[in-house]
């Protein structure tokens, strides 16, 4: 028979036998899994338990909420709130952070996430996704505020997502290599069907909203023209392009067969550094895209150095192929 790893397995593995993770994080990173399971029930109910379109209010990012954003807020806390491995908690869907009650211990992590990435793709059935990073509470607080959170991608200890789409992954980084994990519906358990991932470093796909073209900056005009240019133009090779519009799907495909994601800046709202949220959508994936050997960039800095100044801050996002974003990259730089 053949032998199949479990999550937890592989958690245990990562504690005892390479000493990369605490119990604690043990702990955390099976709970996130938890409440992963049950919003991909939601999900893929659908209409039949009510949880499709809207639910009639705004986060504080002024976007109109869905039934499932909500949900799965909801779930992800109620799972992490009571088994003593957190300080606190932040959330798209949350404008302040959520400590963690009175009448429950306080653990040494903080957790940030998107609970539902791709909301436009939820009434349409198409692939979305929940989106996770954990940091460590700085020592010796003991009231755990927004300015905690303000770490650099760089220190998470661990980040991942879960993906609802034709099957339910859930793609794990804890800084040793980036494995995927398979929801077994019949038996409910998550058994480990990839580890060790590995962006190819050339790509020739790319994923970008293109509709946004008349308000982008130079950097990014000057290269999309040569991706669409093709094997008459500079790079000498044709592109192909796909755009899911849940985040967490486009860099999926990417971890798995490698391509170039990007959300750059652009002049639609000159206040806005970007679409994407830096703490919740781009770190957790640079951390991944790296661990996989990718790169992943601002525009001009590599992500994980990029120091936050706000909870909700958003930035320009590059991601994927090495050799691609390097060249982005460098478009921007000179
Ligand atoms: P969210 O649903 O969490 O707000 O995130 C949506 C994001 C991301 O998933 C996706 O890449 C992007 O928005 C799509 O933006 P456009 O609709 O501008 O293409
Ligand atoms: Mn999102
Ligand atoms: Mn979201």
């Amino acid at each position: 028979m053949r032998h199949l790893v479990s999550l937890t397995q592989y958690l245990v593995e990562q504690q005892r036998g390479k000493g990369k993770i605490s119990g604690e994080l043990r702990l955390l990173l099976e709970v996130v899994a938890r409440a992963c399971k049950r919003i991909s029930l939601a999900v893929s109910k659908g209409a039949l338990a009510d949880v499709l379109g809207e639910a009639g209010t705004n986060n504080v990012q002024g976007e109109a909420q869905k039934k499932l954003d909500v949900i799965a807020n909801e779930t992800l806390l109620e799972a992490n709130e009571w088994g003593g491995h957190l300080a606190a908690m932040a959330s798209e869907e949350m404008e302040g952070v959520y400590s963690i009650p009175n009448r429950y211990p306080r653990g040494e992590h903080l957790l940030l996430f998107d609970p539902l990435d791709g909301s436009s793709n939820i009434d349409v059935n198409v692939s979305i996704g929940t989106i996770f990073s954990v940091l460590k509470m700085p020592e010796g607080v003991s009231e755990p505020t927004e300015a905690h959170f303000l770490q650099p991608g760089s220190r998470q200890l661990a980040a991942g997502y879960a993906v609802y789409g034709p099957s339910t992954l859930l793609v794990l980084t804890v800084g040793d290599g980036v494995a995927k994990f398979t929801l077994d519906r019949e038996t409910g358990s998550w058994t480990k069907t990839a580890d060790h991932v590995r962006i190819p470093h050339k790509t020739s796909e790319y994923a970008i909203n293109a509709s946004n073209a008349r308000h982008w900056e130079p950097p990014v005009r000057r290269y999309i023209d040569e991706l669409v240019a093709g094997a008459q133009g500079p790079l000498g090779k044709n592109y192909n392009m796909r755009w899911v519009a849940s985040m967490v799907s486009d860099v999926h495909r990417i971890l798995t067969r490698g391509g170039i994601f990007m959300y750059p800046r652009d002049n639609r709202d000159p206040g806005k550094a970007g679409r994407l949220r830096l703490m919740y959508e781009a770190n957790p994936m640079a951390f991944l895209i790296e661990q996989a050997g990718g790169a992943a960039t601002n525009g001009v800095q590599r992500m994980l150095d990029v120091q936050p100044t706000k909870l909700h801050e958003r930035v320009a996002v590059f991601l994927g192929s090495k050799e691609e974003v390097e060249r982005v990259t460098s478009y921007h730089q000179s």
